[in-house]
């Protein structure tokens, strides 16, 4: 009851939510901002995979990564002196082309002043000891990897061809025994075609056994321009039913907390405090990069999906963003909210902070309602996403996932042409 109300609500607030070719507010007059790097290359793309992401062209690798250099000098005009908070490169597969992913960054640094850490995706295939030092040596302080299942059978049936178990579990033993790299994740999924509580098990068990600091555990997302959906929607692939992605998530958390890891989002655990991979952001972030996304101010706003498309904007001096969406003031707040309850909960000062208002005042029956059917608990100022709490919210993200982002995924790749905006 609780769970088909939450998604409902969810799915009806984000409705009336359209992408459409307006241009955008940019990034003037901040302090500080986050900046997240896109690449959008992949050695065999994978059917599940929801991201923007082509089949690894080299002859495209330099003409990209100047690109992204002139996409960032843009933003460096826009922007002026303002501080970059965070930086996530993710993709596709940063690690495809390490030593690009070292040219951006360095970039970077060049044109801002930098005060974050920088965390990179990458492939468990394209770990070895030349490309940890590479990233080490560029800034990166946060690693993260996509192992999705240690069985064998599980990654044939989602198409996973990049690597296999052993290789998945080879570089974790590399980074963990090299300890470069002050945050470790791997990524795992479930709810996945043929899988079973007891393959999951399995797979939890090797995260936990091995130690490995941070793990993100992803429910399968099918959007609909991947591969999948259509298999699935053709009855050629069955997926585990609601009832029993219930029990997958109830043995992830337990599994999880039972060993010592603490939630830092309702997808995610971590051991030890460290200080959390995660690049799901609440705060203001420029994206840069082909499919990229950016968030400022009222605004959600995408890149073109189309590399070619990308490269030449670049080439003519214009930023190649193709398509947005505005919301209202409280429409942000609702976003901040449910992102602030996603990593499991919040200080209501910050909210205060942020947006001038009290959370209790804005959103009084929503936080209300979350409290009677015991989702969330309240501390003084601090508010909790309880045990209990945990599935709604994953539903909750879930659908916002699969409404919201998938619509702006779906408008940059429907919409290739930029807007040629200028930066001044
Ligand atoms: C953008 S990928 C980048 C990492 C890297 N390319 C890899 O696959 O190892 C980040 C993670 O998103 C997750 N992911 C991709 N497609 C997904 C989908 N359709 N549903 C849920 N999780 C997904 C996978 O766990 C993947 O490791
Ligand atoms: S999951 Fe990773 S490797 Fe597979 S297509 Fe997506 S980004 Fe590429």
């Amino acid at each position: 009851m609780l769970e088909f109300m939450i998604e409902r609500m969810t799915r009806k607030k984000l409705a009336n939510i359209e992408f459409s070719r307006i241009e955008p507010e940019l990034p003037k007059d901040k302090d500080e901002i986050g900046l997240y790097i896109h690449i959008p290359f992949c050695k065999t793309p994978c059917p599940f995979c929801a991201y923007i992401r082509y089949p690894f062209n080299p002859k495209l690798e330099r003409p990209y990564i100047e690109a992204v250099k002139k996409e960032i000098d843009l933003y460096r005009k826009v922007l002026g002196n303002v501080k970059i908070n965070s930086i996530y490169v993710g993709g596709g597969t940063p690690t495809i082309m390490p030593e690009g992913v070292a040219d951006i960054l360095k970039h970077v640094r060049s044109a801002f002043d930098v005060s974050s850490d920088i965390g990179v995706e990458s492939n468990p295939d394209d770990l070895n000891e030349k490309t940890l030092a590479l990233l080490l040596d560029a800034g990166v302080s946060k690693l993260s990897t996509g192992v999705q299942s240690f069985s064998d059978k599980i990654l044939k049936s989602i198409g996973r061809r990049s690597h296999d178990a052993k290789q998945a579990l080879d570089a974790i033993e590399l980074v963990m025994n090299n300890g470069g790299f002050d945050t470790f994740s791997i990524d795992l999924m479930f709810s996945l075609p043929t899988q079973s509580l007891a393959d999951l098990k399995g797979d939890l068990d090797i995260v936990i056994e091995k130690g490995v600091p941070q793990v993100a555990t992803y429910p399968l997302l099918l959007f609909p321009y991947c591969e999948m959906y259509h298999d699935v929607k053709e009855n050629k692939i069955e997926l585990p039913n609601k009832k029993v992605e219930k029990k997958m998530y109830d043995v992830i958390v337990n599994s999880f907390i039972d060993a010592g890891y603490e939630p830092c989002s309702v997808w995610s655990f971590t051991k030890n405090g460290i200080d959390k991979y995660g690049s799901v952001e609440r705060d203001e972030y420029i994206g840069v990069g082909a499919g990229a996304m950016s968030s400022v101010g009222e605004y959600f706003y995408a890149n073109t999906a189309s590399v070619e498309e990308y490269i030449q904007a670049l080439g003519n001096g214009s930023l190649p963003i193709t398509t947005g969406a505005r919301s209202s003031l409280e429409g942000i707040a609702a976003r901040w909210l449910s992102m602030s309850l996603y990593e499991t909960g919040f200080d209501k000062r910050e909210f205060k902070n942020r947006f001038g208002m009290d959370v209790d005042e804005k959103f009084k029956s929503f936080l209300r309602w979350l409290k009677l059917f015991g989702v969330i608990k309240v501390e003084g100022d601090h508010v909790q996403v309880t045990r209990k709490g945990m599935y709604p919210i994953h539903l909750m993200t879930k659908t916002f996932l699969l409404t919201f982002i998938a619509k702006a995924c779906v408008a940059c790749m429907e919409n290739p042409k930029p807007l040629n905006l200028r930066s001044s």
